[in-house]
């Protein structure tokens, strides 16, 4: 059996030759626009298969992605960020809304249609022990998309793919071995090579790190971003929590239940959220309005689950779970509006803005139980948690040859998170 790989892989990423990988981006320009993008699951019973219902998985998303950036998508399990992520790289057939891609609407473009497109827009999926196939060998693996697009690169695949591997930071003499030779990070690092194989312009991460160690996951992160300073990439980065995108995105898409109930630039949503599930997701939530509350700075998390995408609630999705619902958010579904330059919101009672409906006063009652009140210490040992990321992150960054080593010594990283 040979010999593990960890033990020499090489980390620290080379650089690419020149700017043989990097596109033609405009940055700041359009690259992909959605609207009212929806995908409806159906559920079908009984021996007819008769349709009794849908998942309302994704039901009807605004947004674009402009040419450079990183868009962190946030929300919690079951909100449809996998399956936002596989309808804009068309892995999944829209039930409505169109997806537009440098301008040309790819909504319901068939296979042969869809090819050329393939080679702009991956995916980097969240599982880096289920997404490789163990029975292929790493260079098979990264080399496959070349073979699917029948490209033969400059110099031959073996030769291309060892480039790649050196370019995410693994050793190109690795080319013959199997998944199982590798760790948790370097898996994810194979992934990375093989979305990168064809140049795209479009990189789709879903839940890139949700599986690996907290160390490993800085590392990771710093490579997506290495490369995208390098090669000039645009990404959508899918997480279940603010921690992972806060130090990557531009901008952050804060998704519940189908929808997105807050889209704004990294600095205005951390300084100054407007939407209370944003605020929550943040876990240390101040109550706001006094007129609302007692005016007590008290902090507040959100309790109970997501309600089900089958019959999501009336009016805005989240009345059943804020502590600032009344009887408008009920009845009448905010829109997602931009109430700041650059920050758009789906709320009538925002935070840190003025109220939209300010003659609805009455709380709902189940808005009273909506969060419960959180201990200090809590609060300080999530703030703890924050910074010790924010800390390997800078860390990491700074020095790529001391997170060489902790990769090689985690080993096989806990995929529990
Ligand atoms: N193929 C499918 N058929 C039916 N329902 C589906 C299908 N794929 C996803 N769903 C449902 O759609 C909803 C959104 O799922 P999705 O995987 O997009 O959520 P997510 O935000 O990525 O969650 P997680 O954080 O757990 O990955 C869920 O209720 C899920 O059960
Ligand atoms: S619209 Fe109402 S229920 Fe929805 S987030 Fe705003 S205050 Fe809460
Ligand atoms: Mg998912």
């Amino acid at each position: 059996m040979s010999e593990n790989a960890e033990d020499t892989v090489v980390t620290t990423p080379a650089k690419s030759e020149g700017a043989t990988l990097t596109k033609d981006a405009a940055p700041g320009e359009t690259l992909l626009k959605v609207t009212g993008l929806q995908k409806h699951f159906p559920i079908k019973k009984g021996l007819l298969q008769r349709q009794v219902g849908a998942v309302h998985a994704v039901d009807g998303l605004d947004f674009e992605v402009r040419s450079g950036e990183t868009l962190g998508v946030v929300g919690e399990s079951g909100c449809g960020k996998s399956t936002m992520g596989r309808l804009i790289t068309r892995l999944l057939e829209p039930t409505g809304g169109t997806v537009e891609f440098e301008g040309r609407d790819i909504t319901h473009l068939g296979v042969a249609g869809m090819r050329p497109m393939r080679r702009d827009v991956q995916m980097i999926f969240q599982d880096p022990y289920s997404s490789l196939n163990p029975r292929h060998t790493i260079g098979t693996i990264v080399g496959a998309p070349f073979r699917l697009q029948g490209v033969t690169p400059e110099g031959g695949i073996k030769k291309e793919v060892q480039r790649l591997l050196s370019v995410v930071g693994l050793n190109p003499e690795h080319y013959n071995r199997y998944p199982h030779e590798f760790s948790g990070g370097q898996r994810q690092r194979i992934g990375i090579a093989r979305a990168l194989a064809l140049k795209p312009k479009l990189v789709v991460a879903d839940e890139p790190v949700s599986a690996l160690d907290v160390s490993i996951q800085a590392q990771v992160v710093n490579l997506l971003d290495d490369l995208q300073q390098e090669l000039g990439l645009t990404y959508v980065i899918i997480a279940h929590d603010l921690s992972v995108v806060r130090h990557v995105s531009d901008r952050i898409a804060v998704m519940y239940l189908g929808k997105i109930v807050e889209l704004a630039d990294r600095e205005s949503l951390y300084r100054a959220p407007m939407h209370p599930y944003t605020k929550a997701l943040m876990s240390a939530v101040p109550i706001p309005d006094p007129r609302r509350k007692n005016a007590k700075s008290e902090r507040i998390l959100l309790k109970g689950d997501v309600p089900s995408p089958i019959s999501p609630p009336s009016g805005c999705r989240f009345h059943t779970r804020c502590w600032k619902a009344t009887e408008v958010c009920r009845t009448t579904e905010p829109k997602l509006v931009e109430l700041r330059p650059g920050q758009q919101v789906a709320c009538h009672h925002p935070e840190n803005f003025e109220d939209q409906a300010p003659q609805d006063t009455v709380l709902l009652t189940a808005a009273k139980e909506a969060a419960e009140l959180v201990a200090d210490e809590v609060l300080a040992e999530s703030a703890e948690t924050s910074a010790a990321v924010a800390a390997e992150v800078a860390e990491s960054d700074s020095g790529a040859e001391s997170g060489s080593a902790a990769e090689g010594e985690a080993g096989q990283e806990s995929t529990d998170k």
